[in-house]
């Protein structure tokens, strides 16, 4: 798929989906990369610790990349699925689009990442996902 294309958001429900606010800026004004990382931290969390049934911490970031801007008032949707499980860690592939404001008939790719994540027990040490 080319990023650069408008596209039609994926069927199933997102993950996350919520605005980008004039708080979460940078210096340019435009929404600042380390905020969608943390949307996307998220998000692979989310289907992380319910594939793992219970607690997971972020161990690496694969990949991530930015393949279009997010502007304030974009209404971002977050969608995160499973890529591989291992004994202990689950690989989460997010990709996240924007709904273009005030309009919102424009629907962008911004962005896509895997990351990978680690089932914790209580003591914060790896137990497997199967468990
Ligand atoms: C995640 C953590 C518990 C792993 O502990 P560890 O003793 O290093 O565990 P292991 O070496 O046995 O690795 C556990 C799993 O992670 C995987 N892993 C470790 N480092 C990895 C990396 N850089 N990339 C991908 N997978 C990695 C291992 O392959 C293993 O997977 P598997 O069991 O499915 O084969 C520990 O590194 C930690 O607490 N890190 C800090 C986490 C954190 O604070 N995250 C940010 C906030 S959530």
């Amino acid at each position: 798929m080319n990023p650069e294309q408008p596209v039609k958001l994926p069927d199933e429900q997102p993950t996350m989906r919520l605005p980008a606010r004039p708080t979460d800026t940078n210096a340019s004004g435009d929404i600042f990369g380390g905020w969608i990382m943390s949307q996307v931290d998220l998000a692979g969390a989310i289907v992380a610790s319910r594939r793992a049934k219970g607690r997971v911490v972020t161990v690496a970031v694969n990949s991530f990349q930015f393949h279009k801007p997010v502007y304030v008032g974009d209404l971002i949707s977050c969608y995160a699925s499973v890529q591989k499980t291992g004994n202990t860690s689950i690989t989460i592939f997010v990709e996240v689009y924007a709904e273009r404001f005030p309009e919102r008939t424009e629907c962008i790719k911004v962005t896509e990442a895997t990351l990978t994540y680690v089932a914790v027990d209580d003591n914060r040490k790896p137990r497997p996902v199967n468990q």
